[in-house]
């Protein structure tokens, strides 16, 4: 067996949690990650005969049954996960049963997988059915974007409009735009099920007064998703209240659409 420590997979989860840390989008215990890993690849690293205990879901994860994720802890520092990642990860697979994980490795405390896995868990089943490759689910709670989110109505069209006409690129790196949920109790199978429907149209979404979730087909993608919005959503702070001089015009919006043969969201522009 290979040494579980250096697989690629543990390794980007430990890099992508300290990134997050240092970035301030994730204080405390804020955010979590779910990755969901090549069982081949995973049987390098672990018998995946030996399950060291099961967990209830607390839900049905029927398409999800033999899937085997990474899953961050809950009540876990990603400030700790490179200097301990057997605490405060673990590899879970989902039960015949589809209700039960089973843990192959780590929450060596006794612990268990975040207090979020609804949304991921539902978000997972909704993003492979749009798209095969979709493998990471990441939530955290970025400043500016928390901040915006105080300032900004709620809903799907303000908040992508004002996040494209902010940044160039933004139209580019999330043609889909970015969903919008009310304020909600978080950790629950509702706002699981609430951003999983989000889901159907988006890879980014907003639980007010929350944090933000995102989705794709690896940390890059997942990880630049969120930190492109969070870049406008300071950006948007830093001029806010400031006399409007120049904005992007939504035919320019359109143009730099076209340019770069994107698929975006022709209702969230004016016409
Ligand atoms: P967990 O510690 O359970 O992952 O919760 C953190 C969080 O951000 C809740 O939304
Ligand atoms: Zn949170």
């Amino acid at each position: 067996m290979k040494n579980i420590f250096e697989a690629p997979f543990v390794q980007e989860m430990m890099r992508t949690t300290a990134n997050m840390y240092r970035l301030g989008w994730d204080e405390r215990n804020g955010g979590n990650i779910s990755y969901m890993l090549d069982e081949k690849e995973v049987g390098e690293y672990l018998d995946l005969t030996k399950v060291i205990r099961t967990i209830p879901l607390g839900f049905q994860a029927q398409s999800l049954v033999g899937k085997i994720f990474i899953v961050t802890g809950t009540g876990k520092y990603f400030k700790n996960v490179e200097y301990d990642p057997e605490t405060n990860l673990g590899i879970i697979r989902i039960a015949k049963d589809a209700t039960t994980a089973e843990l192959l490795w780590g929450y060596k405390d006794g612990g268990k997988f975040t207090s979020e896995l609804p949304a991921h868990l539902m978000t997972h089943m909704t993003r492979l059915r749009k798209d095969p490759d979709h493998r990471v689910v990441m939530h955290c709670h970025p400043t500016n974007t928390l901040a915006m989110n105080q300032v900004i109505e709620l809903d799907d069209r303000t908040f992508t409009r004002a996040l494209w006409k902010t940044c160039t690129e933004c139209i580019v790196v999330f043609p889909d735009g970015i969903g919008v949920l009310p304020w909600m109790v978080c950790g629950t199978n509702e706002i699981g099920e609430a951003t999983a429907e989000k889901m159907e149209d988006y890879r980014l979404v907003i639980w007010g007064m929350h944090g933000i979730y995102g989705s794709g087909k690896d940390m890059d993608e997942t990880f630049g998703l969120i930190e492109t919005v969070e870049k406008a959503a300071q950006l948007y702070l830093l001029a806010a209240g400031l006399p409007r001089v120049n904005t992007i015009r939504d035919e320019e919006l359109v143009a730099v659409a076209e340019r770069f043969e994107v698929d975006y969201r022709k209702d969230f522009i004016n016409a």
